[in-house]
């Protein structure tokens, strides 16, 4: 396995990072999480464009430009012979002496890691996962906005930790309102009155890439969407309830604390449709030309 490491590619032993790297002391750091299908990576540009604004508003300075960062991607799943991949880029604040102030960091610290995707097994597909609403509530947007995909990430660790103790698969955190706003690593949607609803960004959460993708589909088919402000009651009152995220793609949920949900044909409906979006941005990836993996 090979490591993408600032400006080169090193083999995993020797992909090491500074134990004073403000990713490692304080969190300080941005990353994505993408995926790739038959060698292409699933909405690039929109992860970069997330990316840079995560950057941005935690005031980092990307140490490459965007093509660069997309050479630097798809040579790192060259150099592991990777078509269907999991692959998280992360850039820290870089390593400096301890303490807080950013400008003691030289340089930030650059990691691609790019591995087989691991895909969720089928039986949760079919029979849906369980959550739990977690006590522990979502960062608000005045302490750190979920906007950013950052490295600090114990406020969802907190809330998995609670998932895990109650022995569900994922934990949907509240907002400081009371209203609901996302999963530790997912966004929620639930059909309810014949309307698909998913809390709004200005909830506080990450404007998942996938739950644009899904919003897109939803109006395509012309369903009836809604994204706004729900209690936890509505999520309870629902018919059927699903998550999104770039790995697991569409998921029905099963259960919600003690309420069970039913067949989730809508989730069914636009797990397909997700599917059908993913196969033409392949062909159209493959359709561009050479420069990228495994279209040489
Ligand atoms: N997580 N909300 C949170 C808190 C997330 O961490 C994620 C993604 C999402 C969904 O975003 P997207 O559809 O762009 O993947 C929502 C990724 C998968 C991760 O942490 O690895």
């Amino acid at each position: 396995m090979y490591v993408y490491l600032n400006d080169r590619i090193v083999p995993r032993a020797e992909a090491m990072v500074s134990v004073f790297d403000h990713g490692f002391l304080y969190g300080d750091g941005v990353y994505e999480t993408m995926r790739t299908y038959e060698g292409a990576i699933f909405m690039l540009d929109e992860h970069l464009v997330r990316l840079y604004r995560s950057a941005s508003m935690i005031g980092l300075g990307m140490p490459l430009d965007q093509d660069r960062v997309k050479s630097a991607l798809y040579d790192t799943l060259g150099a592991n012979s990777l078509r269907n991949a999991y692959v998280r880029l992360t850039v820290s604040r870089g390593s400096g002496a301890v303490g807080l102030d950013p400008d003691l960091c030289r340089a930030p610290t650059l990691v691609i890691i790019a591995e087989e995707m691991k895909d969720y097994p089928k039986a949760m597909y079919e029979k849906g996962i369980k959550l739990i609403i977690a006590v522990t509530r979502r960062n608000s947007r005045e302490a750190i906005d979920p906007r950013i995909k950052s490295l600090n990430f114990l406020n969802n660790i907190l809330a998995k930790i609670e998932a895990k103790k109650a022995g569900a698969d994922e934990a949907v955190m509240l907002n400081g309102s009371g209203y609901v706003a996302e999963g530790t690593v997912s966004n929620i949607f639930f059909f309810r009155d014949g309307v698909l609803c998913t809390p709004s960004v200005a909830c506080g959460i990450l404007d998942g890439i996938t739950r644009d993708t899904v919003l897109d589909l939803a109006v395509r088919e012309g369903l009836t969407v809604e994204e706004g402000e729900f209690s936890r009651d509505d999520l309870y009152g629902a018919s059927e309830v699903f998550l999104t995220n770039t790995t697991m793609e569409v998921m029905p949920v099963s259960q919600v604390d003690s309420v069970r949900y039913g067949a989730g044909e809508i989730a069914g409906l636009l797990r397909r449709m997700y599917r059908g979006e993913v196969k033409a941005y392949v062909e159209n990836v493959k359709g561009r030309g050479p420069s990228l993996w495994g279209y040489e």
